[in-house]
């Protein structure tokens, strides 16, 4: 379009994009004496989150593997980067829509997989589903969620939903856990590779907090009718060798309810959530998952599979020679092994080993839409927004994931704007240099 026609298009020039429309909503609300109910910078909408959170809440979602390097590493590695912006370019629009492992997406982001959710709000897979139709954002479903997959499709509409699978000890639950994310019209699988068990996390052991030994965050498994039938299998036992049960036996029971009375009747009067919760902690997750068991997925299902997890360049060409659709470059936010390499740079490492064709996703670090303009210029093609949108969810359910959602998308939309990006295609290592002052 010649600087003539922009002239005469008034119409166009004034609607810019998602990053001024959301400017001068806010600053409308403003002259009415309205501000914004999540703060829009991360630093204070941590610190709103964590006046909303309960102690525990805030330990496991907040917290990270030991001494939190691996999450002051992925904050630093965006600090080594800066962005150099041109001037003059004459856009008025920009394109934020793009297209990672089949599934459309109006811009390059999409909501983590997050377990326990409801830790920071109740139904937190609903409310976020619910957040992520309002905003055209596809979610990825943890397999730690708290809501079922089914119902959580059910609120998503027509944006795209992807399933995370931990890959269980038992692979007749893999096959179902496959089958229902089928079933549910997801776009996309995405095998979690990292947490085969759960790192070393000092905020949540001084507490003695897990979340689903509490029977939080296994709605997926609850739901499950090969889960369900494996802890029918183990009740069926339970109860076979309680007819056994010998006198000696029944004095330890006696003697279980003098010292712990309330653990005695929980399992009297509820055999069913505790052998659910007893059977998640034993099958969740395999140590022993390898390159063969991940080899099988291909026959396993149709839908498009995603690792996440990856940090080394010699795992992120494993996974494409093995044929997979996507990864996702990821130290799960920091929470497995302290200390581990920063997400952003692994990703610089592993685009200089498989170039930019494969598609590759990061997560791990990104808190605003600056940091998603930065991670494309270094060569991922999407991102995947974790913490934050829990902070937004734990100040104001629904309406405060969708905030940090618009939020981030209108700054990135900015910083195209402010910069001279037309579209996602053309973000990239032109836009960026090493940090000469860090
Ligand atoms: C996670 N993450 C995660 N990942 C996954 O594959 N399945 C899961 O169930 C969970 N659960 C989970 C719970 C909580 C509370 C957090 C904070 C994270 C990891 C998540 O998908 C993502 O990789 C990180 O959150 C990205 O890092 P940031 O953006 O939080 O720094």
């Amino acid at each position: 379009m010649t600087i003539e026609q922009e002239h005469a298009a008034p119409a166009a020039a004034a609607t810019t994009g998602p990053g001024r429309d959301r400017q001068t909503s806010i600053y409308r609300q403003g002259v009415l004496g309205r501000r914004p109910v999540v703060p829009t910078d991360f630093a204070t909408l941590e610190r709103a989150a964590r006046a909303a959170s309960s102690a525990e809440a805030w330990a496991y979602v907040a917290g990270g593997a030991g001494e939190g390097r691996t999450m002051r590493n992925n904050r630093r590695a965006f600090d080594r980067w800066v962005t150099v912006p041109r001037m003059a370019h004459g856009h008025t629009t920009r394109d934020l829509s793009t297209t990672v492992v089949n599934t459309r997406l109006t811009s390059p982001l999409l909501l983590a997989p997050v377990g326990a959710g409801a830790l920071m709000g109740a139904d937190s897979d609903l409310q976020i589903a619910r957040a992520a139709a309002a905003t055209g954002v596809p979610y990825i479903f943890s397999n730690q969620g708290c809501n079922p997959m089914e119902d959580s499709a059910a609120a998503m509409g027509a944006t795209p939903k992807w399933v995370q699978l931990y890959w269980s000890t038992d692979e007749a639950l893999v096959d179902s856990i496959l089958h229902r994310a089928e079933a549910i019209g997801a776009e996309a699988v995405v095998v979690t590779l990292d947490t085969t068990i759960l790192g070393w996390r000092p905020q949540d052991l001084n507490l003695g907090s897990l979340p689903f030994a509490k029977g939080l965050g296994i709605a997926q498994y609850t739901s499950d009718p090969r889960f369900r039938e494996i802890v029918a299998e183990r009740i069926k036992r339970a109860v076979k060798q309680d007819v056994e049960v010998t006198l000696g036996a029944v004095r330890t029971l006696l003697q279980m309810s003098r010292n712990h009375p309330g653990r005695f009747l929980d399992n009297l009067r509820s055999p069913e959530p505790r052998a659910s919760v007893e059977t998640f902690l034993d099958i969740y997750s395999n140590p022993g998952l390898s390159w063969d068991h991940l080899a099988t997925l291909r026959d396993r299902t149709r839908l498009p599979v995603v690792l996440k997890g990856i940090l080394h360049p010699d795992d992120a060409r494993r996974a494409f020679d093995l044929g997979v659709d996507a990864i996702v470059v990821s130290n799960h936010g920091g929470r497995q092994v302290d200390n581990a390499v920063a997400s952003l740079d692994a990703l610089i490492d592993i685009r200089a080993a498989i170039g930019r064709g494969p598609t590759v996703l990061l997560d791990s670090g990104i808190r605003t839409g600056a940091d998603v303009f930065t991670a494309l210029a270094l060569g991922a093609d999407a991102v995947l927004l974790g913490r934050p949108h829990m902070y937004g969810l734990a100040i104001a359910g629904q309406r405060g994931v969708e905030e940090v959602v618009r939020n981030v998308v209108a700054e990135l939309d900015l910083t195209m704007a402010l910069s001279g990006a037309r579209s996602i295609a053309e973000i990239d290592e032109r836009f960026v240099r090493p940090n000469p002052s860090f």
